[in-house]
């Protein structure tokens, strides 16, 4: 050493510098990143250390030896202080890993689960029930003939059962079907009898208001083969009442009339709300009811709201197939007979969950949908 030049000294001094300097630098930072980053400004291939290295191949050879050695510690220094920190952080990560609090008490955090709209569910409901009674679900087109809607339906243009069903009509003379009869019209074209379907789908009408929408879901039924009977349709409607809205409720036929069914009848069903007895249910944890509704009338008089005292509900429209129809679609009405009925899901799901206003189950709006989980 003594023997070294002033040069050889100063490098030696400033590569043990660059040890120091490093510590230094080092000291404040709090990642493995900036750390990283801070090792290579110093070994780097352009580091400070390199850098200094480069006057070493100047240096006399006897003088080599001893700058190399300072090299080596510069760098070895420099190396264990980035050992050393990142050590420091990894133990500190772990502390404050252990240090932290978990409530393994707290409760999980739920996801909000879906469900189907009230509408879909009323459908799939109605479509068991038939197909527990070996009815098969049969759909067909939005977009149809008057002749598949209408005069296949014993409907000719100038019926006046036509405006029955304010009609929407589309480009290039067809309509928006406006009941789904028009599968049955289809499904009958297509082969012979036996045939007992059950035909949902929406179905479209010039109508808007609180009880009525342009666009409404409907369920169709027809039974044709030999000796089928108006017994046959009371069975399948009452089977039907049951299962859908519950317990022993009797149906009502009443007289009607439909172009496509002889004879024809409208379907009420016992009231479910009111087990058919037309009275208002005392409501449930009252002491003793309300006499009035506080404008003077008398609630009790009024009886049931959803049958409106009558014990009954209307569901829905049925009859016996009408000849003129089995004539349409090639079937010989002295072989076969057969019933049908359509009913709507709409009101079905109205009148089962009590919804007041049809609109509300195509608003889409999440308060009212979350009800019907
Ligand atoms: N198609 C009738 C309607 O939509 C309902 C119905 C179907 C009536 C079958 C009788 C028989 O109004």
């Amino acid at each position: 050493m003594a023997a070294s030049s002033s040069g050889t000294q100063e490098l030696i001094q400033e590569l043990d510098g660059l040890a120091a300097a490093f510590g230094q630098e080092a000291e404040p930072l709090a990642t493995e990143q900036e750390i990283r980053a801070a090792q290579a400004r110093f070994l780097g291939k352009k580091g400070r250390v390199s850098e200094l290295m480069k006057a070493l191949g100047r240096l006399p050879a006897s003088d080599r030896p001893a700058a190399g050695e300072a090299a080596n510690r510069a760098k070895a220094s420099i190396e264990s202080v980035v050992a050393a920190r990142l050590a420091a952080l990894a133990d500190a990560a772990l502390a404050a890993d252990l240090a932290r609090q978990v409530d393994v008490t707290l409760p999980g955090r739920g996801r909000p689960l879906g469900s189907l709209h009230p509408l879909t569910s009323v459908r799939r409901e109605v479509e068991e029930i038939f197909l527990g009674l070996g009815f098969e679900v049969r759909t067909g087109p939005w977009i149809e003939t008057e002749w598949h809607n209408f005069d296949a339906l014993n409907t000719p243009a100038d019926h006046p059962a036509r405006d029955m069903q304010d009609t929407f009509f589309v480009e290039g003379g067809r309509i928006l079907r406006s009941h789904t009869s028009p599968v049955q019209v289809r499904t009958m074209l297509a082969g012979p009898p036996p045939i007992k379907i059950i035909a949902p789908g929406n179905v479209f009408r010039r109508d808007d208001d609180a009880t009525h929408t342009p666009m409404f879901p409907q369920v169709e039924g027809l039974y044709v083969d030999r000796h089928v009977s108006f017994a046959d349709l009371k069975g399948t409607l009452l089977h039907f009442v049951r299962r859908f809205f519950g317990g022993a409720l009797e149906i009502r036929l009443r007289p009607s009339f439909f172009p496509f069914t002889e004879p024809s009848a409208e379907v009420d069903a016992g009231c479910f709300a009111c087990g058919g007895t037309g009275t208002r249910a005392p409501a449930a944890g009252k002491a003793s009811p309300s006499p009035s509704d506080g404008v003077g009338r008398s609630t009790e008089l009024e009886g049931c709201r959803l049958c409106k005292g009558s014990g009954w509900i209307e569901i829905g429209g049925s009859g016996m197939v009408h000849p003129n129809v089995f004539r349409a679609v090639g079937y010989d009405p002295a072989e076969v007979s057969g019933f049908a009925f359509g009913m709507g899901l709409s009101r079905m799901a109205m009148l089962k969950y009590g919804v007041e206003d049809l609109r509300a189950f195509y608003d889409n709006d999440l308060r009212f949908l979350r009800q019907f989980p």
